[in-house]
């Protein structure tokens, strides 16, 4: 039963109540005006404490299409944490206006301590370099829709491995199905967090590789998830110019890539994929932003337990 649950982690979610999620967000991608009086008279609050595009867009347009409504800010400026409320002042004030509430914040753990105050579910929009799980659920719908299943993949991941949220989260979500294998492309500096090989690979005895170079292991891949350098995240402009192009994948890369091989980016794109690539008919990422709205109406359709 996911009504009144809230999403803070991929993990939160047994594999089953994922399944569910993804299937009603299928369903809905196939026949989205089904759907559209579902929510009638609620409403979604977005509290943006960081920039966004797709994910809040995206979760207000699910609200909208199923006939809530939207309040919120994308400018704390805006809003009383400008007078230096806190998070857990404004998720109690929040909870008594919405009947559910998406949180971006750029602190680790943010969205856990807004959930121990809010009397309405919460959904982590994105917490600091930690995790993104609703990016996780678009990014399975994708998968699911383009290769028919989630298991026996052999998935590279490439770029910031250390700050991207959406990559901890997509290889915690993934290592629970059967027989998935993880090439972790990055330049060492940008290695995943220990926690993701030691509790999370190697406790569950999942194959995986680090490498520096994408050229050597493409061929091998069937899933390449793309990702920017997260600028917002370093301590030095420095360190972050000298590895903002450690990867840029092209035509001429792609030409040793599988033909069947999917790649995915959560966006925004900076320079990590020539845009010569996005009329390559592997190239998934447009199509996993809209997706990405689509499972969110799902997802909200069952933390209000709306049938
Ligand atoms: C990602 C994020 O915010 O972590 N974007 C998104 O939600 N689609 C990835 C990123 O910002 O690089």
């Amino acid at each position: 039963m996911l009504k009144g649950r809230h999403l803070l982690d991929p993990m939160d979610f047994s594999i089953q109540e994922t399944y569910e999620v993804l299937k009603l967000g299928k369903e809905i991608s196939n026949n989205p005006e089904k759907f559209t009086h579902l929510c009638d008279g609620k409403i979604l609050a977005t509290l943006f404490y960081e920039p966004s595009t797709r994910t809040r867009f995206s979760f207000e347009a699910a609200m909208l299409r199923l006939g809530g409504s939207v309040i919120g800010f994308s400018e704390p400026s805006s809003s009383s944490v400008a007078k230096g409320e806190s998070i857990a002042d404004t998720i109690r004030t929040v909870a008594c206006y919405a009947d559910i509430v998406a949180m971006r914040h750029p602190k680790e753990g943010s969205a856990r301590v807004a959930s121990l105050y809010s009397e309405v579910p919460v959904i982590n929009a994105g917490d600091g370099g930690h995790q993104h799980p609703t990016q996780t659920l678009t990014d399975l719908l994708t998968i699911n829709c383009v290769k028919g299943d989630l298991s026996n993949k052999v998935i590279g991941v490439c770029g910031d491995l250390k700050f991207g949220r959406t990559v901890h989260s997509l290889i915690k979500a993934m290592s629970r199905y059967e027989n998935n294998k993880f090439i972790l492309i990055s330049p060492k500096e940008l290695s995943v967090p220990d926690y993701i090989t030691k509790e999370i690979l190697t406790k569950n005895n999942i194959e995986f590789l680090e490498v520096e170079k994408i050229d050597d292991v493409i061929g091998q891949l069937d899933i390449l998830y793309m990702t920017r350098v997260q600028r917002e995240r370093f301590f030095n402009e420095e360190e972050y110019l000298r590895l903002k192009d450690s990867y840029i994948l092209d035509a001429a890369k792609m030409k040793n890539a599988k033909e069947d091989m999917m790649i995915l980016h959560p966006l925004p794109r900076v320079n990590e994929i020539a845009y010569e690539v996005d009329v390559d008919p592997r190239a998934c990422y447009f199509k996993q932003a809209k997706y990405g709205m689509y499972v969110r109406m799902a997802l909200i359709l069952k933390l209000l337990g709306v049938k």
